[in-house]
């Protein structure tokens, strides 16, 4: 069993180890990282957005970039990133390659939760604009190749959602059953409520709050200002695919599904059992197994899917899924039906959280076994997690590291999910005095939990004023101070820069035919160092990837005979370890520690 923390669940876990043509762009402005790698510049983006025609799927093979609206792009000057601000770097991202934006909700909201706890699901919060602007940087962005994925929040609305105003204002209210309430289980001694149950609340203390209008409790996974609708009562449900309606009407490519496991709760509202000690925030662990991932869901990702697919072009539907194995993800896609979501999130590899490559082997492994053939989406990085920078790296070689978790995000067969910031190598910038915390759960939780602060800082463009992100005195999150040098215009101009490479690496993606659609095989499995495998498909040539995850350098055997290739040397695409840049002959492969290689076979 889990501890039930449904936001960032795996935080906790003992792996934390320590603490264009635009592709011209981003690459033209000096010479590539090696000569190979160079020719990539050559990658015609327009044309190659638009291979994917026929009966694949644009989402297949596309990068997801997600922004976090109030920290992209500040277009007013009140310290706070807004839709009109993301326009304005629409020719950036389009040259660093990407396919779709994900944007964490933009909608009204009292932004307790900065902006999961909306109030009104089909209009834009005025902090991030109007739904003139949205319409205009989803019109502009078309023009850019890229689509835009709405974040929705269907568990929970604010309690200042009109639907929850009226519903906690009587019993007898034509909304009264829309979230889920209960009375108490008693009354103390000196006349409080007592909970229904023993249902604590990801963010912390008992998950129930008391309504003293209606003299009931309320359910809340999240926030106590994050009521959870009552998805037994299919008004709910229409109400819903309603908002979802209203977006897909406006353009919008698809969803990404916030906290989805936890639609529905146990109707007989039994307890949850204790799993032994405290989390963070200083509840006890108590398993999930009656208010995550019931059953009923399921039913409402069909119907949700035929929604979607009522629609043209491809609409997709993202789940974020928290789940403990690859047999848990499938149920995600409909199995073998492939009739629910299409993408739901593997955290599994991403999530990870320490560099091994013998679990990353394992678990990509199952991503492409264990799934009936659904389309992987892999992740390392999001608004809830500290940065892949910290929880993979070592402090030393922690650039190292950064690349080898972008090789493996963009050569791998699955989709690719990635977050504003972690192309540059932005860190994890957590408040050091509780005053200065904004996420509440930070605020609750301090010192052991400090909230998400940390990976919520703004996007560091360059080294101006506010790394060029505002011109306000104050930003609503401070700039981290490597900004100097962490910056999109400093690394565009250094081609050994994390941008640069993951620019190289998405170009190379879209452009080789192996990496693009090629199936994938395992090399030298019981390797416990180094993680390689060959990308094939038929009439191209096969490309091998080898990533050191020691600090030693550390031989692969590279065999591709069982796969009926014969080639004996491998042409470098693109590596950082100078000594591999240059044709290598395949058999031992020497790579220097945590060294990336890409090479296609001859
Ligand atoms: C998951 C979101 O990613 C997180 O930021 C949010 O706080 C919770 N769901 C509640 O909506």
């Amino acid at each position: 069993m889990v501890p039930r923390r449904s936001f960032r669940p795996f935080s906790a876990m003992p792996g934390r180890l320590f603490s264009a043509l635009l592709a011209g762009s981003l690459l033209a402005a000096a010479p590539a990282l090696t000569a190979q790698s160079a020719r990539l510049v050559a990658v015609d983006q327009h044309l190659m957005v638009n291979a994917d025609s026929g009966s694949t799927p644009w989402w297949k093979h596309a990068v997801i970039y997600e922004i976090y609206p109030r920290s992209f792009q500040d277009s007013n000057g009140d310290g706070i990133g807004d839709l009109n601000g993301i326009t304005q770097r629409l020719d950036y991202l389009q040259s660093l390659g990407i396919d779709a934006i994900w944007i964490s909700p933009c909608y009204p909201s009292p932004q307790v939760d900065f902006g999961y706890d909306i109030s009104d699901y089909e209009k834009i919060d005025p902090q991030y604009g109007t739904l003139a602007d949205f319409d205009r940087w989803v019109a502009e962005a078309k023009k850019h190749n890229i689509r835009i994925i709405m974040d929705m929040v269907m568990n929970h609305t604010s309690d200042k959602h009109p639907w929850f105003v009226q519903s906690a204002a009587s019993r007898t209210n034509p909304k009264a059953d829309w979230y889920v309430w209960r009375d108490p289980k008693g009354y103390t001694a000196d006349g409080k409520p007592i909970p229904p149950n023993n249902w604590i609340s990801g963010f912390g203390g008992s998950a129930w709050q008391w309504s003293p209008e209606r003299k009931q409790f309320y359910y809340h996974e999240f926030y106590r200002q994050q009521p959870d609708l009552n998805w037994r009562n299919p008004e709910v449900e229409k109400a819903m695919f309603d908002t979802v309606r209203f977006w897909l009407d406006r353009g919008v490519a698809g969803f990404r599904f916030d906290a989805i496991p936890t639609l529905f709760e146990d109707e007989a509202l039994r307890d949850e059992p204790a799993l032994g000690g405290t989390n963070a925030q200083g509840d006890p662990n108590l398993s999930d197994i009656y208010t995550n991932n019931l059953p009923e869901v399921h039913d409402v990702m069909r119907r949700l899917r035929k929604v979607a697919d009522s629609y043209p072009g491809d609409r997709v539907l993202i789940g974020e899924t928290y789940l403990n194995s690859a047999a848990d993800l499938n149920k995600w896609y409909g199995g073998a039906h492939h009739d629910e979501l299409q993408l739901p999130m593997d955290m599994q590899v991403g999530f990870l959280n320490r560099l091994d490559a013998a679990t990353f082997r394992t678990r990509i492994t199952d991503a492409e076994t264990k799934i009936d053939g659904n389309q992987p989406l892999f992740v390392f990085d999001n608004h809830d997690n500290r940065r892949s920078w910290d929880r993979y790296g070592d402090g030393i070689h922690n650039q190292q590291i950064a690349r080898i978790l972008a090789t493996l995000l963009f050569t791998t067969r699955s989709t690719a999910l990635m977050y504003y910031g972690e192309e540059l190598g932005m860190v994890t910038s957590t408040p050091t005095r509780k005053q200065d915390v904004k996420d509440p759960i930070g605020i609750t939780g301090w010192p052991r939990e400090k909230g998400r602060d940390g990976e919520r800082t703004p996007m560091q463009w360059d080294n101006s004023k506010d790394a060029g992100f505002s011109t306000a005195d104050k930003t609503w999150l401070p700039i981290p101070d490597n900004y100097t040098t962490v910056n999109v215009k400093t690394e565009q101009a250094d081609p050994a820069s994390l941008l640069r490479w993951h620019g190289q690496l998405i170009a190379m993606r879209r452009q080789n035919p192996a990496l693009h659609d090629g199936e994938i095989t395992m090399l030298d499995e019981n390797n416990p160092d180094v993680l390689a495998y060959v990308r094939h498909t038929p009439g191209s040539p096969a490309v091998v990837v080898a990533v050191n995850c020691s600090g030693e350098a550390r031989t692969v055997h590279l065999s591709l005979a069982s796969l009926g290739i014969s080639a004996s040397t491998a042409k470098t695409l693109l590596t950082d370890a100078p000594e591999l840049d240059k044709a290598i002959s395949l058999g031992d492969v020497t790579l220097p520690a945590y060294a990336s290689w890409v090479a296609s076979v001859q």
